[in-house]
């Protein structure tokens, strides 16, 4: 089984970026640690960043049948992003939103997600942990329904 981790816009700027939000650690640190998630349940796992929207779709795009599931976190653009959405849509892979910080309790603008239109379920307000849940929900969810 391969997962395919995506991060989007700013979160390559973890520990220095509002730590009061999203802690002190690094995009390297969560790195290794979705690795080894991954590692402990068996999973083959892809790490992914960008800044850009469309570098994200061609990601989305170019993962159709060959991986198996997707952890995305699509940072601001989970505001904005149809064509994140859409591309989602298109490849049909089981998919788990992640999200560091709780955005249900954060401004008003952060309340709407698109990807959460076709994510089988969404983690918030976990930290980097909320990474090692979706990997091992995911895994259980591909693995029972036969998706
Ligand atoms: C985020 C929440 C988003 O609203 C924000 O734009 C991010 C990170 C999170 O992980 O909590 O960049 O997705």
């Amino acid at each position: 089984m391969k997962f395919l981790i995506i991060n989007g816009p700013n979160l390559n700027m973890l520990g220095l970026r509002e730590p009061g939000i999203y802690g002190d650690r690094n995009y390297a640190t969560l790195c290794a640690l979705c690795e080894e998630w991954c590692a402990a349940e068996g999973i083959e796992c892809e790490l992914f960043q960008s800044n850009h929207e469309g570098v994200i779709v061609d990601k989305i795009q170019e993962a159709y049948d060959k991986v198996d599931g997707i952890v995305i976190n699509p940072a601001a653009y989970t505001h904005t992003s149809v064509a994140i959405l859409d591309a989602l849509k298109a490849v049909a892979i089981p998919t788990v939103e992640v999200h560091i910080s709780k955005v249900s309790e954060r401004e008003a603008f952060r309340q709407v997600s698109f990807v959460s239109y076709y994510a089988a379920r969404t983690i918030q307000g976990m930290g980097f942990e909320g990474y090692g849940e979706a990997i091992r929900w995911l895994k259980g969810y591909i693995t029972d329904s036969g998706n």
